[in-house]
């Protein structure tokens, strides 16, 4: 985990000239990139593939969160793990025997991780779909799982951080969004923390979009975030 790199870069966007110029400012700045179903959709693994190549040294967190049966997400991840992306995701409710296979088919390189719940699900969309417990246990529960299951780590909100922790113990991946350097705008994100109090709950790796996308100087902006770490 230590030398990846701790602050993986959203990059949301169908513009693929955009992403390219965007990675080749930030990358040597010291920072990964996420790439998620918007761009996997639109640009396909050869997309992956690209960006890989185009600035060398590039970490890839490929945001996909596989969630079917054990036997079609372990050939997803067999595919996926070969473009040489340093993370991938599937969904932790879908079980146990799921996420081991997913395990078994990942390439040695890549690390493994799991969605525990949509932080889009609150209270009353959780009971829709009818979980009885508080999100928090449910979240728990699903981080533990998935430590069972053999993975290296969950995403999880940053007020998730700590509870998570204390369950999965020191040698657990916590890759965590909803991050917003102190000034800056929040956007959409309702409950945002700052990345050094995030890692100072225990998050191994912050996911940061519009702070560093939007900046004048995104690779200024990858900067003056490591300098407050
Ligand atoms: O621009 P911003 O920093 O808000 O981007 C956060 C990124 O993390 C987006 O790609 C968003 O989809 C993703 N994400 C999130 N909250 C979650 C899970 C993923 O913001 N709970």
């Amino acid at each position: 985990m230590t030398n990846l790199p701790k602050i993986y870069c959203a990059i949301d966007t169908p513009d693929i000239a955009h992403a390219k110029n965007l990675i080749s400012q930030i990358v040597p700045a010291g920072c990964g990139v996420k790439l998620g179903m918007e761009f996997f959709n639109a640009f396909g693994p050869q997309g992956v593939k690209e960006m890989i190549e185009d600035v060398p040294g590039t970490s890839i967190f490929l945001d996909l969160k596989y969630h079917d049966i054990p036997n079609t997400v372990a050939g997803a991840v067999r595919a996926a793990s070969t473009l040489g992306v340093s993370y991938l995701n599937v969904h932790a409710s879908g079980g146990l025997e799921m996420m081991k296979a997913a395990k078994e088919s990942c390439a040695p390189g890549t690390k493994l991780i799991a969605v525990t719940l949509l932080t889009s699900i609150d209270e009353a969309e959780a009971t829709r779909i009818g979980y009885q417990d508080g999100l928090k246990d449910r979240v728990v529960q699903l981080a533990k799982l998935t430590q069972e299951a053999g993975l290296d780590g969950v995403v999880c909100s940053a007020h998730e951080i700590a509870d998570i922790r204390a369950a999965c113990g020191p040698d657990f991946a916590l890759m965590v969004p909803g991050i917003r350097p102190a000034g800056s705008e929040t956007g959409d994100q309702k409950r945002v923390m700052t990345p050094k109090d995030a890692l100072t709950a225990g998050a191994t790796h912050l996911v940061i979009g519009r702070p560093i996308t939007k900046a004048d100087n995104p690779a200024q902006a990858v900067q003056d975030i490591l300098d407050t770490l």
